[in-house]
């Protein structure tokens, strides 16, 4: 795995990052790659909820709006940065569907890919200044 110097995990240009959740937002999939970069192995993360990976820098506003996207039926789309196990962070551009399984139960996916450089810098600044505000 790459990290650069401030701790930053740098992904694969294919890497593809899904995860799966139940309506409240509880893990119940992971694959390989979710599990690769966040540090955590699908047994560990299955049952937790799902800001076991959030980064403190996220600001709350990105998460409300999240959730008032999917709960009302629609997919959502933005950047995240993400903490690992180990305290590192990545980057990604998240598309998450809501979808009905076979047994009628509401859930979500998540699916994720990396970004460039300018949209890492861009969006660092925006959270900042969107997190002041909630303060
Ligand atoms: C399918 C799905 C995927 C999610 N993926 C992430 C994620 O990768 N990182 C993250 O911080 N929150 C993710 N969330 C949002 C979390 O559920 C949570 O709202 C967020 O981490 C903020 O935590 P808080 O609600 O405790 O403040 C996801 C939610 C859903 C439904």
């Amino acid at each position: 795995m790459k990290v650069n110097t401030s701790g930053e995990i740098l992904l694969d240009t294919r890497a593809f990052l899904v995860s799966e959740t139940d309506e409240k937002g509880i893990i119940n999939f992971a694959n390989d790659e979710f599990c690769h970069y966040a540090g955590y192995t699908v047994e560990e993360l299955v049952g937790k909820p799902h800001n076991i990976v959030r980064h403190p820098d996220m600001p709350r506003a990105a998460f409300k709006d999240l959730w008032n996207t999917i709960k009302s039926g629609k997919k959502w789309r933005g950047f995240v940065k993400n903490k690992t196990r180990d305290g590192h962070y990545y980057w990604v551009f998240a598309t998450v569907y809501p979808f009905t399984n076979c047994d009628g139960e509401k859930g979500y996916i998540s699916c994720r890919r990396t970004i460039s450089d300018m949209e890492k810098e861009k969006y660092e600044k925006l959270y900042k200044e969107m997190r002041v505000g909630e303060r």
